[in-house]
């Protein structure tokens, strides 16, 4: 049976961005797959965070990943399975200053600021070390962390070959429908970057009236003529983004032929498929020990299936 292997960061609410980029391929991947999944609290110190709000968010992240149908999984949370920190640290005793700093994220988020944090810089990395301990041969993520998977293969074949088959080498797995969800109010940047009020953002804990009230304001453009309704990121990025999302929420554009009725049928599917997910948050949120045990056992069996592989690696360097 093959491996997949994927983890979510716990800054903010998830969003609609998370669950069509990640966590439906996620979830399909279960069919005849082993799949460890898991939250990322080590990735969220790259910045500064409020320790008790870190804690909050790393638990509706864990408890969104249930409600999100991935119960077939091994569950963890990053932090407990300390090989990824020990990993990390060998990870970034092969890879270059160069191809850290060539990483996009870096650029944007830190680069040239003093204060950045160091970890933000080595960060991709430890994502490395997040995938290669579980030998997957699928990583399904959105679109933008190809960049870091790639990083991943690159330093995979390079340990490989300098060192020894240790790794395998992963597979990117992305959705057809729904990479790269943008954000309904600034349509040229991603859905989930922090824009100051969030208003183009949906997140998956909305309620139907705000769903339907974020995608009645989302951007569009001026557009009357009769194929208005039509699909051309470069000049219709706005327009393009809610035919995406209607497609990638099971909808389809047949007889739809005006801004208003492409908003009316979007909200109706975006409803419609966070509705079992949000009904299955409340519930799991009633038993938080139930959730707790899940990532207990989830950990414990993470520590179990990364120790070889941490052992081989540092083995294969004359360490440990
Ligand atoms: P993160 O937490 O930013 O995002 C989690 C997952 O959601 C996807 N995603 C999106 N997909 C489509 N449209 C969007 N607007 C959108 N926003 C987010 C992301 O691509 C991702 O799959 N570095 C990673 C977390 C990570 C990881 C790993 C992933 C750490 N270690 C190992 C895979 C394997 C991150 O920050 O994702």
């Amino acid at each position: 049976m093959n491996t997949t292997l994927s983890l979510l960061k716990p800054t903010g609410h998830l969003t609609l961005g998370n669950l069509l980029g990640a966590l439906r391929p996620m979830a399909l991947a279960q069919d005849g797959s082993d799949c460890f999944y898991g939250v990322c609290d080590l990735h969220a110190l790259t910045v500064a965070q409020d320790p008790a709000r870190l804690r909050a968010s790393v638990r509706e992240v864990a408890t969104l990943l249930l409600a999100a149908g991935l119960e077939r999984s091994t569950l963890f949370i990053q932090s407990h399975v300390p090989s990824h920190s020990e990993l990390a640290y060998l990870l970034e005793s092969t890879a270059y200053v160069g191809e850290l700093n060539r990483m996009i994220q870096f650029k944007e988020k830190g680069r040239g600021q003093p204060s950045t944090r160091a970890s933000l810089f080595t960060y991709p990395t430890l994502m490395a070390a997040d995938i290669l301990l579980y030998r997957p041969t699928q990583v399904p993520v959105g679109e933008d962390q190809r960049q870091h998977v790639e990083l991943t293969r690159d330093l995979a074949i390079r340990f490989n070959a300098t060192y020894g088959p240790v790794f395998t080498v992963p597979e990117l797995v992305r959705p057809a429908l729904g990479a790269r969800v943008m954000d309904l109010a600034d349509p040229s940047s991603k859905m989930g970057k922090s824009h100051a009020d969030g208003s183009g953002i949906i997140y998956l804990l909305d309620s139907p009236d705000v769903i339907r009230r974020k995608v009645a304001r989302a951007v569009t453009d001026s557009d009357t003529g009769s194929d208005a309704v039509r699909r051309d990121p470069v000049n219709k990025p706005g327009v393009t983004n809610l035919i995406e999302l209607l497609e990638a929420a099971g909808g389809s554009l047949e007889s739809i032929t005006t801004y208003g009725a492409l908003k009316t049928a979007t909200t109706e599917v975006v409803v419609e498929l966070l509705r079992p997910l949000q009904v299955r948050y409340a519930e799991l949120a009633q038993h938080p020990d139930h959730v707790q045990a899940r990532y207990a056992a989830g950990a414990a069996r993470c520590r179990e299936v990364t120790a070889p592989v941490l052992l081989d690696a540092q083995a294969a360097m004359g360490i440990g």
